[in-house]
């Protein structure tokens, strides 16, 4: 990734800033964004790169006015964009015959919307100045599967797995952009691991459903993060990869 432009929605904790650290490691310029500046500057500390290649920008992904200052931004300090991961989610449990309008909203907005926003302003770019650009989009397995208790989020990210592929025959066709995903499972330090398993009932239970008997790790995430954009991945397009120790295909546990 020697010299390329990354940019990492979310990318000041969780998977996010793991990706980011990674990416920095193989001698990217990475630009994270957030909406609490305070993390922001406290993970851009914590990679170790110098202020000439590294950007933070506060801006919330559901906000479109936002994240057409982030594409300026970007291409005001490093010249151009070469890679985007749509990694900015949103997520809590709850009943959906409980679950209030504005809950549904907010997680469909952080998450299908503005997975669309950052693609389609990025894209525009990408399309205007003929870069074969590289999206990665993180998803879940239940986008496929059944999201019980995330009703919001599963139904998100089953859209967003079905923008990666509609954007991957467009752009891949016309432009030579690739669009790709990622599922991960439970990974450990992430926004999902304290939300989702903070019990240590439902920590054991999630435990228990991984066939190889751990969470993920982010530094695991951030190396297929990695491989997706590399040359070795060119003609990967419009697929999803899981990674989540075979969690999804454990059906009926023994
Ligand atoms: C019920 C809740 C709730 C909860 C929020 N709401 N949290 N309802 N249970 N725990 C409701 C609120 O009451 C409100 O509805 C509406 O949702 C909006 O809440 P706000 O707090 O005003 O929203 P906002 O500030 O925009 O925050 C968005 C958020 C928040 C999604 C609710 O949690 C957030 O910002 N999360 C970002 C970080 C995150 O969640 N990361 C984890 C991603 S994990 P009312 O009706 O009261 O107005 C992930 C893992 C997937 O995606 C993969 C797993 C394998």
């Amino acid at each position: 990734m020697n010299g390329k432009v990354v940019i990492i929605t979310g990318g000041s904790s969780g998977m996010g800033k793991y990706m980011a650290m990674e990416f920095a490691k193989q001698g990217a310029k990475v630009v994270i964004t957030g909406r609490n500046m305070d993390k922001l500057e406290s993970t851009k500390a914590e990679i170790e790169l110098s202020p000439d290649q590294i950007l933070t920008i506060p801006m919330d992904v559901r906000e479109i006015d936002g994240v057409k200052r982030m594409v300026e931004a970007t291409t005001e300090k490093f010249g151009t964009i070469d890679y985007l991961v749509n990694n900015a989610a949103g997520n809590f449990i709850s009943p959906a015959e409980k679950l209030s309008v504005n809950g549904w909203k907010s997680v469909i907005d952080i998450v299908l919307n503005g997975t669309f926003y950052c693609s389609s302003e990025v894209g525009k770019y990408w399309i205007e100045k003929g870069i074969k650009g590289k999206i990665i989009n993180i998803v879940a397995t239940y986008a496929w599967n059944a999201g019980a208790g995330v009703i919001h989020s599963a139904a998100a990210k089953a859209g967003v797995l079905s923008m990666t592929r509609t954007l991957a025959v467009e752009w891949g066709r016309k432009y030579g952009i690739t669009v790709n995903s990622i599922a991960p499972g439970p990974i450990e330090r992430t926004g999902g691991a304290e939300k989702l398993w903070e019990s240590e009932a439902a920590a054991k239970r999630t435990l228990n459903s991984v066939p190889l008997g751990r969470l993920g790790t982010p530094e695991e995430i951030a190396g297929l993060a990695c491989y997706l954009f590399s040359e070795q991945a060119a003609y990967i397009n419009g697929e999803c990869i899981t990674m989540d120790g075979g969690q999804w295909l454990n059906q009926f546990p023994f």
